[in-house]
C-alpha cells in the first residue's frame, strides 16, 4: 500500500451563494498521477486552489504526508513540495523564459559585497531544463509572450520540475494546445512519473489524460461520484455517462 502524500476531508468551499465544493474527500499516493475529471464549473479549479494555497477551504482538513497543515499561501505550498501549473498559464509574458522558470528564487551571484541575479547560470539552466523537457525554445532570452501555448505550459512545468516538486499540479493543461503539444505535455507527465513524484492532471477530457494516468477521480457538482481504481478495467465511456448522469440528475433535482 502506496502512502498518500496528500489526503483531503470534508473539504467544502462557498463563493458567496455558489457552493464549488460539498465536502469534498480527495487524495493522492506518492509516486501516483490522479485524472480529476469533471465538466466545466465541477470545482476542479476551486479543489487545486486550495491545495495550491490560493484560498483556505471554509471547511475541511488537509494532511501533507500523514501531519494535518494548513495551507495558507502559495509560498506555503511550495514549502511543502507543491507546485501548480494554472488554469491557462499564469506564465509572465512580458518577461524572459528563463527569468520565468527562476521567478521569486533567482539564482543568485557574489559581486564584492552585493548578491546579484546570475543571468548566464540561469539562461545555462534554462536551456537544460526546457530541453529535458523536449521543448526547443530558440532562446532562454525570449519572451514569454512570443512562446505558443504548448511552449508556455513548458516553462510552467519546467518550473515545477527544477523546484523537485514532490506534488505536481496541473490545471487542464492541454486546454487550447493542439494534438502534438498536448503529447508533449502527456510525455510530461510521463517525466513525472519516472522520478516517482505525484500528479494532479485535471481535465473535462477523460480520453486526453487516459494514457498516463493512475487513477480517476470524478468530480460533480462539487461532489466526488466516483473513482475507478482498476486502469485494466477502465472503461472511459463509462467515465463520461458517468459525468453527464450526474448532471441530469441534479438538473432535475432543482
Ligand atoms: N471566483 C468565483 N466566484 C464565484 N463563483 C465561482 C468563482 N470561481 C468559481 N466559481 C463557481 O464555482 C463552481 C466551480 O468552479 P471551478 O472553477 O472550480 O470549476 P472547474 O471544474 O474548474 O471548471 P472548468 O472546467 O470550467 O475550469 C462553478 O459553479 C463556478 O461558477
Ligand atoms: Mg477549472
Amino acid at each position: 500500500m502506496l502512502n498518500n502524500i496528500i489526503k483531503m476531508e470534508n473539504i467544502e468551499k462557498w463563493y458567496g451563494k455558489v457552493h464549488a465544493l460539498k465536502g469534498v474527500d480527495f487524495s493522492v499516493s506518492e509516486g501516483e498521477v490522479v485524472g480529476l475529471i469533471g465538466e466545466n464549473g465541477a470545482g476542479k479549479s476551486s479543489l487545486i486552489k486550495i491545495i495550491s494555497g490560493l484560498f483556505p477551504p471554509d471547511k475541511g482538513k488537509i494532511y501533507w504526508e500523514g501531519r494535518e497543515v494548513t495551507i495558507d499561501s502559495v509560498k506555503k505550498a511550495r514549502e511543502l513540495g507543491i507546485e501548480t501549473v494554472h488554469q491557462g498559464g499564469l506564465t509572465i509574458n512580458y518577461m524572459s523564459v528563463a527569468d520565468n522558470i527562476f521567478l521569486a528564487r533567482e539564482i543568485k551571484k557574489n559581486v564584492g559585497p552585493l548578491k546579484i541575479i546570475d543571468k548566464v547560470k540561469q539562461n545555462e539552466k534554462a536551456i537544460q531544463l526546457t530541453s529535458e523537457l523536449g521543448l526547443k525554445i530558440d532562446s532562454p532570452e525570449k519572451e514569454v509572450r512570443l512562446c505558443s501555448g504548448g511552449e508556455k505550459q513548458g516553462v510552467a512545468i519546467a518550473r515545477a520540475l527544477y523546484y523537485k516538486s514532490k506534488l505536481l499540479i496541473l490545471d487542464e493543461p492541454t486546454e487550447g494546445i493542439a494534438p502534438s503539444g498536448q503529447k508533449n505535455i502527456l510525455d510530461f507527465v510521463r517525466k513525472i512519473k519516472e522520478k516517482n513524484l505525484s500528479c494532479i492532471f485535471s481535465t473535462p477530457d477523460v480520453y486526453i489524460a487516459s494514457p498516463v494516468v493512475d487513477r480517476y477521480v470524478i468530480i460533480a457538482q462539487g461532489k466526488i461520484i466516483g473513482e475507478i481504481n482498476n486502469i485494466a478495467t477502465l472503461d472511459l465511456e463509462e467515465i463520461e455517462e458517468m459525468m453527464i448522469l450526474k448532471r441530469k440528475l441534479v438538473e432535475s433535482e432543482s
